[in-house]
């Protein structure tokens, strides 16, 4: 890939770069993102089952890769209160960026869906007596989402909804409760409405992502995703906006700094 000078570094503010897809070679990986400019990277946790990779991911690279503790909402079912008690005493033992990911997901399964809602809830009121931001999933059920959020919002809830694809209503709501929106590789997909539904998003509301291993860019499609395919996702919105990559980089690494006070 071609290598471009930024006045900025980029940041992934999504990427579980600690999974099991990236055993055999995750140095090399975070060395390519390093090469390419993305030089800090945001790992959201999934469930109890994740966290020891997550924090020995962290700890082996305190200056590149910034952990978040939360229930994924596709691990949410009978035994959540067990699996939120362990998010818990996570947030209580250590220092994490933010809340995350967390939220609900109608794609997978529809069967826990109260369960979901109520770990959702709960995760963001742990969210505000730290102070941390949240980072949401929100598959096939933005409405639902999106309506905790207002309730939740007393002015100090922040985060980002994150691999949004949403129309422009969706973006607008978003942006009117002082949310981001999380932008990655659908963002270069061919059909992709993102492109129209942007013009109406401040650059202010802007992050952007890779959610590594999953929704690779083009020209990587069909590939393992790794954070340092961010480039294409940062080449991308630079054209919709009109700007030139170093100004994409520049905005939304401040966003992102200061979303997570990294
Ligand atoms: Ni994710």
């Amino acid at each position: 890939m071609s290598k471009i000078e930024y006045f900025d570094m980029l940041i992934d503010t999504h990427a579980h770069i600690y999974s099991e897809d990236f055993m055999p070679d995750v140095d090399e990986v975070l060395q390519r993102a390093y090469d390419n400019d993305v030089k800090k990277i945001i790992l959201p946790n999934i469930d109890s089952g994740s966290v020891k990779r997550l924090l020995d991911l962290a700890d082996a690279y305190p200056h590149l890769c910034y952990p978040l503790m939360g229930l994924h909402p596709t691990s949410v079912a009978a035994d959540y209160h067990e699996e939120l008690e362990a998010v818990e005493y996570w947030l209580e033992k250590r220092k994490f960026y933010g809340v995350g990911e967390i939220g609900i997901d109608l794609y997978w399964d529809r069967s826990f869906l109260k369960e979901q809602q109520d770990a959702f809830r709960h995760q963001i009121k742990l969210a505000k007596s730290y102070q941390l931001p949240i980072v949401i999933h929100h598959r096939d059920s933005f409405d639902e989402t999106y309506s905790i959020i207002q309730e939740e919002q007393d002015g100090n809830l922040r985060g980002i909804f994150h691999c949004f694809t949403g129309n422009e209503e969706e973006a607008q709501k978003i942006t009117d409760l002082g949310f981001m929106l999380g932008i990655g590789g659908v963002v270069t997909f061919k059909n992709s409405n993102l492109p129209e539904v942007l013009k109406i998003v401040p650059l202010k509301n802007l992050v952007i992502e890779t959610d590594a291993p999953y929704l690779t860019p083009m020209p990587k499609r069909g590939k393992r995703n790794e954070s340092a395919y961010l480039v294409y996702v940062a080449q991308t919105v630079a054209k919709i906006y009109d700007i030139s990559v170093n100004q994409v980089a520049e905005i939304t690494t401040d966003n992102a700094r200061n979303l997570f006070g990294i």
